[in-house]
């Protein structure tokens, strides 16, 4: 993982800080700006100010010398009528454009040492450069951060305890050069989207009509997956290619529990085991399995197989809480898993992750930050795949509030489905036909929205112009017509039936359509292969430019939620389910394998 570029930036990054001049603080706070802040969320209050004793843990993430480039490199490798399409960057391509200039270097040194940190105070830096970690009394953090407003807050159902400020400054000529300091003004919680497990007795089972017969309404299982989207009879040669499946917030993926799926759903699979790997501390204890971990874990082994998969166990919650004198973590876990990616030589085809926040949850910048990472990494080739949520265009009424203080009644967006790097996936069931999920039936409804924070891109203006044009002033002033819709596609997110701690139950959500989603891109790349192609990548303006040919349009049901309606269903692309469930076959002959 390590690059040879990594050789030649850190030690240039260390000498700019031990060379900087020492200097007594040189930034009068006059000259401080605003960088990132939030209104404290729904659901948190402040719950004491800070004592002043605290240590604190300060990450910050580094401009990238490039960003615009690389996106313009993105579109056109990701364009399929491109002469470069497919041709992903590698992990030194990357670092050029992400690794952070000399000028921006030397200023954030500059900065640091005005203030005593030494490179000696620093405890992580990303292989690029372009974030830094390091731990300074609260005085020197306020000082730091234009007087801050650190305080501690309280989630009020979970009783989860952060130490964040609402508001952080940069001096102005700092300021350019930082793009955020992760934690600060930051309430994340990144909630797995997945319905609670729900046990179902064999005898429970509801008949249904559909084709496949292997299909039953109340427990869905592997092969009924397989037959429904086409994928049973592909011989995979599970070569060149492995899938990785995000964990988070200690979820933990048992291999007891899959040997047991496997036995039950898929005996020729009998044996296949996922791989481990372990960012920033993160476990995967045997004798604690978890239910989003085994549906990920599962779902990939039962569509997959024997394509090989990897299980990324992320330490920590976001961002930190801090006791006196006891920095903890950052707990940044979406940035540190994106940072540890990207540096990997050997990267998955096709990341899943069925986490999210609400947007208006994580501050702007930092959105963008994540958001810029996302696309780095979708410019080495990784599908980077992610669950639309559970609520619909919101939960209830009283929740869809905005947090600027003025609380208008808006739905409510989740990131980071709302970056327009990732594709977003959404949740159907039924089979004859497939439509939206409801709460009633499958206790989750496909989460579906547009962003506050990112603006529509190219890719998806013509199809979203046009349900628009369809819904005309049907929720007008409850969403943002300019924003980056999502959902892009949808699959199967009802009951599906998972082995957890030994005993089988069936598990909704967006959680289960995103690893199974992910799979058939694996699939349709394990194809691609044997036709001498390289893998899919970001999908999004393939997926546009298809203009709904390998979906399965969805035209019945409704993203709901808010108390409204929602957004329903029509025919072509819409935001409940984006263009559908994917058809394997038709699919496969589109991308020319
Ligand atoms: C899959 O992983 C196993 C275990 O790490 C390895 O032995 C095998 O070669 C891998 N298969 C492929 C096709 O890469
Ligand atoms: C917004 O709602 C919160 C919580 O219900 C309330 O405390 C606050 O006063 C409201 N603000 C406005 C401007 O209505
Ligand atoms: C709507 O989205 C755009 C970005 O597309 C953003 O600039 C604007 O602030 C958003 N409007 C609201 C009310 O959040």
């Amino acid at each position: 993982m390590r690059l040879p570029l990594l050789v030649t930036l850190l030690p240039l990054l260390l000498a700019s800080l031990a060379l900087a001049a020492p200097s007594s603080s040189p930034y009068a706070p006059s000259s401080f700006i605003r960088k990132d802040s939030i209104a404290i969320p729904a659901g948190w209050a402040k719950r004491a100010p800070a004592t002043g004793n605290e240590v604190v843990h300060l990450h910050l993430g580094l401009a990238k010398r490039d960003q615009l480039g690389l996106e313009a490199r993105l579109q056109q490798i990701s364009d399929p009528d491109h002469a470069d399409y497919g041709k992903w960057l590698s992990a030194d391509d990357v670092a050029e454009y992400f690794s952070p200039s000399a000028e921006t270097r030397s200023i954030v040194s500059r900065w640091l040492q005005a203030h005593g940190v030494e490179e000696s105070h620093v405890t992580k830096r990303s292989d690029m450069g372009n974030s830094i970690s390091f731990s300074v009394p609260l005085a020197q953090a306020r000082a730091m951060l234009g007087d801050a407003d650190f305080a501690y807050f309280q989630h009020r159902d979970s009783g989860e305890e952060r130490f964040t400020a609402t508001s952080y400054s940069l001096p102005r000529e700092v300021a350019p050069h930082i793009d955020a300091v992760f934690g600060l003004a930051n309430f994340a919680r990144g909630a797995s989207f997945r319905a609670p497990y729900k046990m179902v007795m064999d005898d429970d089972l509801e008949a249904s009509s559909a084709a496949p017969s292997s299909c039953q309404f109340n427990l869905v299982t592997a092969q009924c997956l397989r037959d429904l989207y086409g994928t049973a009879d592909y011989k995979p040669s599970g070569k060149g290619q492995f899938i990785g499946i995000s964990g988070f917030l200690e979820e933990y993926a048992n291999y007891d529990d899959l040997a047991q799926y496997e036995a039950d759903q898929r005996p020729d699979a009998k044996g296949y085991k996922f791989s481990e790997v372990s960012i920033n501390g993160g476990l995967n204890d045997q004798s604690k399995p978890g239910g989003e971990a085994s549906l990920d874990v599962q779902t990939v082994a039962g569509i997959a197989y024997p394509i090989n998969s990897t299980y990324y166990s992320t330490a920590g919650r976001p961002p930190f809480k801090a006791d006196a004198f006891t920095p903890t973590n950052t707990n940044e876990p979406y940035e540190d898993e994106l940072n540890y990616l990207i540096g990997l030589k050997k990267l998955p085809s096709v990341l899943s992750t069925s986490y999210g926040d609400d947007e208006q949850t994580v501050p702007l910048e930092y959105a963008k930050r994540i958001c810029s990472d996302i696309a780095g990494l979708t410019a080495r080739g990784v599908s980077m795949l992610y669950a639309s949520g559970d609520n619909g265009v919101g939960d209830t009424a009283s929740v869809c509030k905005s947090n600027d203080g003025k609380n208008t009644t808006m739905f409510l967006p989740t990131f980071p489905s709302t970056c327009p790097w990732v594709t977003s996936v959404g949740a159907t069931m039924r089979f004859d036909p497939e439509v939206v999920t409801t709460k009633e039936a499958s206790f989750i409804i496909s989460g579906s929205g547009f962003s506050n924070y990112f603006p529509r891109p190219d890719y998806q203006k013509k199809a979203v112009a046009g349900y628009l044009a369809k819904i005309g002033n049907k929720h007008a002033n409850l969403y943002n017509h300019t924003g980056r819709a999502y959902p892009d596609i949808a699959a199967q997110g009802s009951r599906f039936k998972i082995a957890v701690k030994g005993k089988f139950g069936a598990v909704s959500g967006t959680s289960a359509s995103t690893p199974l989603f992910a799979s058939i891109v694996a699939l349709l790349n394990d194809a691609r292969f044997k036709a001498g192609k390289p893998q899919l990548g970001f999908l999004n303006p393939l997926i546009y430019g298809l203009e709904g040919k390998g979906f399965n349009d969805i035209t019945q049901g409704s993203a709901t939620g808010c108390g409204t309606d929602g957004f329903p269903a029509l025919e072509g692309w819409d935001p409940a389910v984006g263009y559908g469930t994917p058809q394997f076959d038709t699919l496969k002959k589109l991308v020319g394998a």
